[in-house]
């Protein structure tokens, strides 16, 4: 079987690489830039920014995949405030690329495509856990190109009969994410402190709100599962549906440094709009592929310091 994963290079991609090479899948993965991932001796790695449905198509004659995990995207809320047009050409214009491409190819009939959303998709709502039913609010740019690309691919799936599965991954975390996401910038800071690189002094966002943590290696998982046996033209949320306040998260990370720290609010971080409270409902995909996440948000954030004092 042959996969082909879009935005390789990113932080999901390395796993879900790794993931799909131990199932015995030849892998091959779009990459914008030359720079290489850790085993890319092991994946067929080519550079294709998904700007040209020509190029997209001479992509998939020479790699045929079975299985499309369409992962590059614009993936930092804060940063889609800034950069709202980047943030649609990436997510949107890009994804009608491939599934344009998708649906003028003749060798990708019965190719299975997994499009990569996000529970920011939902935006704010009364009613949690957060299931798959729940309406479309998006309250930022990036939630709003989330569920555009979700709209598109309903579009394909149900003109062109592409085999469309839409994945709604909550918060997911792990080594190697890189800083602009809340474990990252908090456990960086920590470690900085524990080097003595950085006074103990550490600088954070708003603490208040609660996420849906799922570890990077259980998300990974959970999207072949979806592909092998998810019903396609449906969306499945992935998450813990535990609820974690960052505040508790920043409390534990430095519990784990031997030095005193004190923590100071650094507005500049805020959001014009930050939800305070998102828990999924991980029901639809539990009872359709038996999935369920492993790894708890303790060994995370141990991995996570980890990661950091080795780098
Ligand atoms: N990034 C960051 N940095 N967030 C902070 C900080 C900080 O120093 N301090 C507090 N926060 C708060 C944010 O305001 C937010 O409420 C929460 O921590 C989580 O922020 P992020 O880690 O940036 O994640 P996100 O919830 O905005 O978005 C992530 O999850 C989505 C799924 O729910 C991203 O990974 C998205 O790509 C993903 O789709």
């Amino acid at each position: 079987m042959k996969a082909l994963i879009t935005g390789i290079n990113g932080f999901v991609g390395r796993y879900l690489a790794e993931h799909l090479i131990t199932l015995g899948f030849e892998v091959s993965g779009t990459t914008r830039s030359s720079s290489t991932m850790i085993n890319s001796h092991k994946v067929n790695i080519i550079n294709n920014d998904l700007s040209s449905i020509k190029a997209i198509t001479e992509l998939l004659n020479i790699t045929k995949p079975d299985h499309i995990y369409h992962l590059a995207g614009q993936s930092n809320v804060r940063y889609s405030w800034d950069n709202i047009e980047e943030t649609f050409q990436t997510n949107t214009i890009k994804t009608i690329n491939l599934l344009e491409a998708i649906k003028l190819s003749t060798i990708c009939k019965n190719t299975k495509i997994l499009t990569v959303g996000s529970s920011e998709e939902y935006g704010p709502t009364t009613t949690l856990p957060v299931d798959e039913e729940t309406i479309l609010q998006p309250s930022n740019p990036y939630g709003l190109s989330k569920s555009s690309l979700f709209m598109i691919g309903k579009l394909y799936y149900h003109s062109f009969g592409l085999q469309i599965i839409h994945a709604r991954p909550f918060n997911h975390i792990g080594p190697f994410q890189s800083l602009g996401f809340v474990t990252a910038d908090f456990a960086k800071q920590v470690v900085d402190i524990e080097k003595g690189i950085q006074s103990p002094l550490i600088k954070v966002g708003n603490l208040n709100s609660q996420r849906d943590f799922t570890d990077v290696r259980d998300i990974v998982i959970a999207y072949y599962d979806l592909l092998a046996d998810g019903e396609f033209g449906q969306v499945y949320n992935i998450c813990s549906s535990k609820p974690v306040l960052i505040r508790d998260i920043l409390k534990y990370l430095i519990s784990q440094c031997t030095r005193n720290i004190e923590v100071q609010i650094d507005e500049t971080k805020f959001r014009p709009v930050d939800i305070p409270i998102y828990i999924g409902s991980n029901e639809k995909i539990r009872k359709k592929v038996g999935w369920s996440p492993k790894i708890s948000i303790e060994e995370s954030l141990d991995d996570i310091l980890d990661y950091w004092r080795k780098k």
